[in-house]
């Protein structure tokens, strides 16, 4: 199929699930399904549930035990957006096209409604295990919370925030990179392909190629937020400037940077050409995002 036909396809399955995904309580705490739902269904570019879809479906796996695993992804995602642009954080005001999270139901709530989205996703995933329960639901479950937790995406923020300001070196920009945002799109690829049956050797491929592919997703993110459009990517540029971040751009400048994020992209490409897995959707899906411009 071709290839913006199958974004698109997968687009439209993702939308509906995560729609579901959350309850509509009206009864009591309104608030909270109101905020969570805001940025959720804000129109990302779902990137992460369409890598676990795709990467299950390339190895021949059904998409559709893999959707619970995928909404849970982008809420953990979009919590980890929310929590981000908070003041205490970024302090941003607008994220995928529309005021942030904070702006419109007060800071308390979005801490809170990012919570609520980790919380059930966690309970979306315990879920789909125990409607399936075998070594692969369990082992993409904790792939996933693996790469949002302690030694990923969490970690990543807490080195990101702590070093605002001071002094860095690539090595620690690199760690940064590796866990702030690989982490996430490694776990996609990985659970993805653990759900399509991949044994370790193979999953742990899937995983590396998540970890170029995220490493150079963080590189053209810094780079679109000095030469990028707000109105294009729906949330301010300069904001790392305003934070006083080191990046690859203040590092290494813009063109040397888009060819470091363009290479880590081929050697992505090369992982799966080398083991044979025909994902031509991934493949693409790789190199379209090294002339990202959102
Ligand atoms: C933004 O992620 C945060 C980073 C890790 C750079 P995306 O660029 O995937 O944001 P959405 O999901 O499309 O809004
Ligand atoms: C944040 O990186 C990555 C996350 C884990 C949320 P950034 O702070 O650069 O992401 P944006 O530019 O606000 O989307
Ligand atoms: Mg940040
Ligand atoms: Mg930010
Ligand atoms: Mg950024």
């Amino acid at each position: 199929m071709d290839f913006s036909l199958q974004m698109n396809n997968w687009i439209q399955q993702i939308e509906p699930a995560l729609e579901e995904s959350i309850p509509k309580q009206k009864a009591f705490s309104p608030v909270l399904m109101e905020a969570m739902s805001y940025s959720l269904m804000a129109g990302g570019k779902r990137l992460r549930p369409m890598m676990i879809l795709e990467a299950c479906t390339c190895l021949g796996g059904d998409p559709k035990e893999a959707m619970p695993f995928a909404c849970a992804m982008e809420m953990i995602h979009t919590y980890s957006l929310i929590h981000d642009d908070l003041p205490a954080m970024d302090n941003d005001d607008y994220r995928r096209g529309r005021l942030t999270n904070h702006k419109v139901f007060g800071e308390n709530m979005a801490i809170l409604a990012g919570d609520g989205l980790f919380h059930h996703a966690a309970e979306i995933m315990s879920n789909a295990c125990l409607a399936n329960p075998c070594k692969k639901t369990v082992a993409a479950m904790q792939t996933i919370l693996h790469g949002a937790g302690i030694h990923g995406m969490l970690v990543g923020q807490v080195v990101d925030v702590y070093f605002e300001g001071k002094p860095m070196d690539a090595e620690i920009l690199d760690f940064i990179h590796i866990n702030k945002t690989a982490a996430m799109i490694a776990a996609a690829l990985k659970s993805g392909a653990i759900l399509g049956g991949a044994d370790d050797a193979l999953a742990e491929k899937f995983h590396l190629a998540g970890i170029k592919i995220g490493v150079a997703f963080q590189i053209l993110d810094d780079v679109l937020d000095v030469e990028g459009d707000q109105e294009t990517l729906g949330k301010p540029i300069g904001s790392d400037e305003k934070n006083q971040k080191i990046t690859y751009v203040t590092l290494f400048g813009i063109q040397k940077s888009k060819e470091i994020a363009s290479k880590l992209s081929d050697e992505a490409i090369a992982i799966w050409q080398e083991i044979g897995v025909q994902c031509a959707f991934l493949e693409e899906l790789t190199k379209k995002l090294t002339c990202r411009t959102y």
